[in-house]
């Protein structure tokens, strides 16, 4: 929460550019591809210009689900500077509103992208023409995948309910934490060293951020101002994804609940989407659930989250909320997806 005027007018005047998304995780397996996936084409229905960017550098899939041929120049081109521009990757999909950024398969060697390619794509996602640029990323806590997170500010989890679907979603939030404050102090100051051998590599295990800052505070308080500050633009939302009872919602708020206790940080649950065997029947037909199925509780529960989000459908045609009239409007849609 701000605490001084100052604060919010710094947030009031954040950059309002079109919306990046990141969808991470921790654990493989969680639903992130296909939250990208049919968030994505569901903004899409909505009459917003989207583009779906496949940086899953340990298995990009997103084309598959969309079925789509892999094609020859990829995100990877990008990265390796063999193409000037992500327009050169941009591929066009049978829905006029949706664009895609294949992830090429040869990402996995890509181990340690150089931070200033990291701080290009960011640039250049910027300054695609989009209302909402989703990226899927990998599991896992490795830099690539913390620092694509972070690109924005807007990042989704996208957790499931067992236990260690939890633990790998607060060891993620955890280490992206760590690599946002880190990054504020130089390598070799007094600071950067606190958060590193005190925080992040305590031989006890790393230390929660509240217990940090008060440590911080007692060498340099201007610098705990500033962490505090960087924590506050970073707002992380939570999806629980595959529940089976809608009881297990109170996993997600739990989760919530520690990750702002102990990581200082407050993540916004933004819903949930029902474990619904559409899912997977329309991943083996190559097609997104909202499309093929726009009446399944899974669609449903994407389009509730997205009006929980605030966006509403652009020509005013339906209510996010009141699916009847808005299955017809997908049925047309999904015209343009089967041949
Ligand atoms: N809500 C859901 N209900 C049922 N199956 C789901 C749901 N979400 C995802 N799945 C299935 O779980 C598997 C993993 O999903 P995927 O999106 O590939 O995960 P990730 O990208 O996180 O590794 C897929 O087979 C997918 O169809
Ligand atoms: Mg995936």
């Amino acid at each position: 929460m701000p605490t001084y005027d100052q604060d919010i007018i710094r947030l009031l005047q954040e950059k309002s550019y079109k919306k990046v998304w990141t969808f991470a995780g921790g654990k493989g397996g969680t639903g992130k591809t296909a939250m990208t996936a049919n968030i994505g084409i569901a903004l899409a229905t909505m009459g917003y210009h989207i583009i779906l960017v496949d940086a899953d550098l340990g298995g990009a899939n997103l084309h598959t689900i969309l079925n789509i041929k892999r094609p020859k120049l990829t995100l990877s081109d990008f990265i390796n500077r063999r193409v000037e521009s992500l327009y050169d990757v941009l591929l066009n999909t049978p829905s006029e509103n949706l664009r895609l950024i294949s992830g090429g398969s040869e990402m996995v060697g890509l181990a340690n992208i150089p931070y200033q390619s990291k701080v290009r794509l960011q640039k250049h996602l910027e300054r695609l023409d989009a209302d909402y640029i989703l990226l899927d990323l990998g599991a896992g806590t490795n830099y690539n995948t913390l620092d694509f997170f972070v690109l924005s500010n807007e990042g989704f989890v996208v957790c499931n309910p067992e236990p260690t679907a939890k633990i790998n979603a607060y060891s993620f939030l955890k280490s992206v934490v760590y690599r946002l404050i880190e990054r504020e102090f130089k390598k070799g100051t007094r600071i950067n060293e606190i958060i590193v051998n005190e925080g992040k590599n305590n031989q006890n295990g790393s230390l929660a951020i509240p217990e940090l800052l008060r440590r911080i505070y007692k060498v340099d308080p201007i610098s705990t101002t500033r962490i505090n500050r960087r924590l506050l633009r970073f707002r992380p939302k939570l999806i629980m994804n595959k529940l089976r009872r809608f009881s297990q919602e109170k996993e997600g708020v739990q989760l919530a609940q520690l990750t702002e206790k102990y990581l200082g940080i407050a993540m916004h649950y933004s819903g949930m989407v029902r474990d619904d065997p559409h899912v997977v029947d329309s991943s083996e037909h190559m097609m997104p659930f909202v499309l093929q199925f726009p009446g399944c509780g899974a669609s449903k529960d994407i389009y509730k989250i997205i009006g929980e989000l605030g966006i509403e459908d652009r020509l005013g045609r339906f209510d996010a909320n009141r699916s009847r009239r808005l299955g017809r409007y997908i049925k047309s849609e999904r015209r343009y997806w089967y041949h």
